[in-house]
């Protein structure tokens, strides 16, 4: 039973996502009720947090803090370290709702323990999904937990499949933004810059799926993340190159009739379909302006220069281990490209040598046969990957 003020839990709340989510948070105050914090190791940005929001619990992930944060600073609040600690705050009995607005596979740990505590979980780390899909959709269903997106297009998808019958719909239709190297050829970006690729023409995001979108791999993350979430095949997932980030997502029914949702590039309005979910009311995301409104733009992407995307369709496919074994050479690469350790697009290249060498060692799985592998044997393929990834990146 979700009580008339949601109580609820932000994990990963010093990122970008976590931001956005407090000023919704604080729109709603009759609505909403925050009881918990948790980050990594921001403890000064935690630290405000929780002045402005007075929660009654706050968590630092990185263990090494214990001997340099006070945690008397942080009172009322009660500030608790480890990763036990952000367990026990996403599986805590008084809380109704979890945001997991983690960063990478690291969120993984606090989706699984919202969803096997029966909570409502508004989603925001896609890779939880591209990792364990089949597995945490139906630990989901067995613990009456309820999976929300808020990855902007996966809520737009969320949004226009409400009402609808799921065997009417024949496509949807993921949109990206195509990212700063929209247009530039393979070559043009071979020496690309760090600064460059974290200059998204569109959105204001954390550095990880920012180097992402500049790849496509965000793209490639978001049609795994569909495939499981929605229950569609691959095929049926089309990404459409869209650079005003303003229709997020599309579904196209069997007839031919296609819906759409729009709205200016500002995740806040995300953040709080999910937190308010099915509610709708007035907030503070921007609006539409429809007086500057000229034009909507659309294309398709340039899978040549944008390998990434097929990866994705790959995996999709593929199922099994292989979105552990791609999220994670990812998440690597991207680490050193951002350290100016490797090059822009050795991250496709490192993902791709990664996923082949797994995909020709082991037999293809089936791809929603969640009961053929655990959790144990994913997080095994993690680590397998990161191993990889490294190998390849010192070479
Ligand atoms: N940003 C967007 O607009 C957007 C849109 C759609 C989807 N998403 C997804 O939302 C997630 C968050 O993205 P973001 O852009 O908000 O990332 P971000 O700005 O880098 O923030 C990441 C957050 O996760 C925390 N964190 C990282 N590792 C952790 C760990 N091991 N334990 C606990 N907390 C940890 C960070 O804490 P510290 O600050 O202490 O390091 C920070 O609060 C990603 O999965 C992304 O793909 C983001």
């Amino acid at each position: 039973m979700v009580s008339q003020k949601r109580r609820l839990v932000i994990l990963g709340s010093t990122g970008s996502i976590g931001r956005n989510a407090l000023e919704v948070v604080a729109k709603f105050p009759e609505r909403i009720e925050l009881v918990g914090l948790a980050a990594r190791r921001n403890a000064r940005l935690l630290w405000e947090q929780v002045r402005q929001f007075a929660p009654r619990w706050a968590v630092l992930t990185d263990e090494t803090l214990r001997e340099h944060v006070p945690a008397e600073t942080f009172h009322p609040a009660e500030l608790r370290f480890g990763e036990s600690a952000l367990r026990e705050l996403a599986q805590e009995p008084s809380v109704d709702l979890v945001l997991v607005a983690i960063v990478g596979a690291a969120g993984l740990l606090g989706a699984w323990s919202a969803v096997e505590a029966g909570k409502i979980v508004a989603l925001a780390n896609k890779e939880a999904l591209v990792l364990a899909g089949p597995l945490l959709l139906r630990r989901a269903q067995e613990c009456h937990a309820q999976i929300l997106p808020v990855d902007s297009e996966h809520s737009a998808i969320f949004q226009l499949l409400q009402g609808r019958n799921p065997e009417e719909v024949s496509r949807i239709i993921l949109t990206a933004s195509g990212g700063p190297f929209r247009g530039k050829t393979r070559a043009e970006l071979e020496n690309v810059t760090v600064a460059q690729a974290l200059n998204h023409p569109t959105w204001h995001m954390g550095p990880k799926i920012t180097i992402d979108s500049a790849t496509l791999m965000n793209k490639a993350l978001e049609i795994i993340e569909a495939r499981w979430l929605f229950n569609v095949a691959p095929e049926q997932i089309l990404v459409q190159i869209h650079p005003e980030s303003i229709v997020h997502g599309l579904v196209e029914m069997r007839d031919g009739a296609v819906f759409a949702q729009l709205s200016p590039p500002d995740m806040r309005l995300p953040i709080q379909y999910a937190l308010l979910y099915p509610q709708r009311c007035p907030g503070p995301a921007q609006r539409l302006d429809w007086s500057t409104l000229r034009a909507l733009h659309f294309e398709p992407p340039d899978l040549a220069t944008f390998p990434a995307l097929e990866l994705g369709y790959e995996v999709a496919r593929h199922g099994g281990l292989s979105g552990a074994v791609l999220n994670a050479a990812n998440e690597v690469a991207v680490e050193y490209f951002l350290q100016g350790r490797c090059r822009f697009l050795d991250i496709p290249r490192v993902c791709r040598d990664i996923v082949n060498t797994y995909m020709q060692q082991r037999p293809l799985q089936p791809t929603s046969d969640a009961s053929t592998y655990t959790l144990e044997d994913i997080l095994a393929a993690d680590r397998w990957a990161r191993q990889e990834a490294h190998r390849w990146l010192k070479r």
